[in-house]
């Protein structure tokens, strides 16, 4: 085979050279994409050297593009590792994680305003020695009605106003049923609250949920006097409504307390002047109340002569949209973060 056959690019390229600049290249490639791109314009299917080495016709120069294709591979394979250390130390220290900084802080969440006045209330009661019952929120007719002297007929009992669920079984329409429940099962002295969610057929206003929550309070024990509970009641209306808060108490009927009686607490804003909150009376409807009929003592097997009891009730979500100022009782249902957030 003669000179002139042999592919061009064969004779013309000067292999020193082109190992040289090569090396040059490798050693300056600053990343691993840079060197893979010198790798394969130098190396590479297409490069100079490959093309040339498809060509050889002699061992002379085999062994030139032999020798020249070693070295530049050795050569990327050096710096390959050099980088792939350096890229390594770069890593470790920009992802380094400073444990000492202090962490992000997750966003808690708190108690819905109605829970915290509900535990505010048990604590208070706790406090003066009252046990807390939780009483089913699925009541039979029995304790919701009969068990507290509300006889059958009594307009309360009415589909219209309770929800019935299968035959005597209904939502609880009040608390009071908490009081058959524990002295059915505890003999006295008794001196207990029960709080929860209680269930009325009405339609949403401003004034009414058909869920809502109250708060029963039920003492039984020798001479228990309107004086007890009217201190009783008293302390509570101290608690929610601050310090000089006093307390009157009206008469009223209850099928199950005798007498009856509704209790009001001074109001807050105005200190009794009157005001829109007090509707200009200068006090603030808080709930019923009474001395335990008979009647009841003799369902639950206590003899009225021998005990006598003062019990309460009173609306959980009322009182919190009053304290708070709230106008219309659906916010503790519409799960508002501009509500929730305030409490
Ligand atoms: N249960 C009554 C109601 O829901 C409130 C009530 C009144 C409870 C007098 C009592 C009480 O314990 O003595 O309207």
């Amino acid at each position: 085979m003669t000179e002139g056959t042999e592919p061009a690019t064969v004779a013309a390229v000067d292999w020193g050279e082109y190992v040289e600049t090569a090396l040059a290249e490798i050693s300056q490639a600053a990343s691993l994409d840079e060197l893979d791109a010198v790798r394969l314009a130098r190396l590479g299917r297409v490069s100079e050297l490959s093309k040339a080495m498809r060509g050889i016709r002699d061992p002379e120069t085999g062994r030139t593009l032999n020798d020249a294709r070693q070295r530049l591979e050795a050569a990327v394979g050096e710096h390959r590792e050099v980088l792939e250390q350096t890229e390594l130390e770069r890593a470790l220290r920009d992802d380094q994680v400073d444990v000492t900084l202090p962490g992000r802080p997750v966003p808690r969440g708190h108690y819905h305003l109605l829970t915290q006045m509900r535990r505010e209330i048990e604590d208070t009661f706790l406090g003066l020695g009252y046990e807390v019952f939780d009483g089913p929120e699925v009541e039979d007719a029995y304790h919701n009605f009969d068990a507290l002297n509300t006889p059958p007929g009594h307009p309360s009992r009415s589909i219209m106003d309770t929800f019935y669920l299968d035959g005597d079984v209904v939502l609880r329409t009040h608390t009071s049923p908490g009081q058959i429940r524990f002295m059915e099962t505890h003999e006295p002295p008794i001196y207990m609250v029960s709080l929860g969610r209680c269930y009325r057929r009405d339609t949403p206003d401003p004034t009414h949920t058909p869920t809502f929550h109250q708060v029963e309070g039920l003492a039984v024990d020798h001479s228990i006097t309107l004086a007890d509970l009217k201190g009783t009641l008293l302390h509570l209306a101290r608690v929610l409504f601050g310090p000089d808060r006093e307390v009157r108490v009206r008469t009223s009927f209850f099928p199950f307390t005798e007498p009856s009686a509704e209790f009001d607490v001074s109001c807050f804003l105005c200190g009794g002047a009157g005001c829109n909150v007090c509707k200009y009376s200068g006090w603030i409807e808080m709930g019923g109340c009474g001395v335990v009929d008979p009647n009841v003592f003799v369902g639950v097997g206590y003899d009225p002569e021998l005990w006598s009891g003062f019990a309460f009730g009173l609306g959980i979500d009322r009182i919190a949209m009053l304290r708070h100022g709230l106008p219309d009782l659906r916010l503790h249902w519409e799960n508002d973060l501009r509500y929730l957030e305030q409490f």
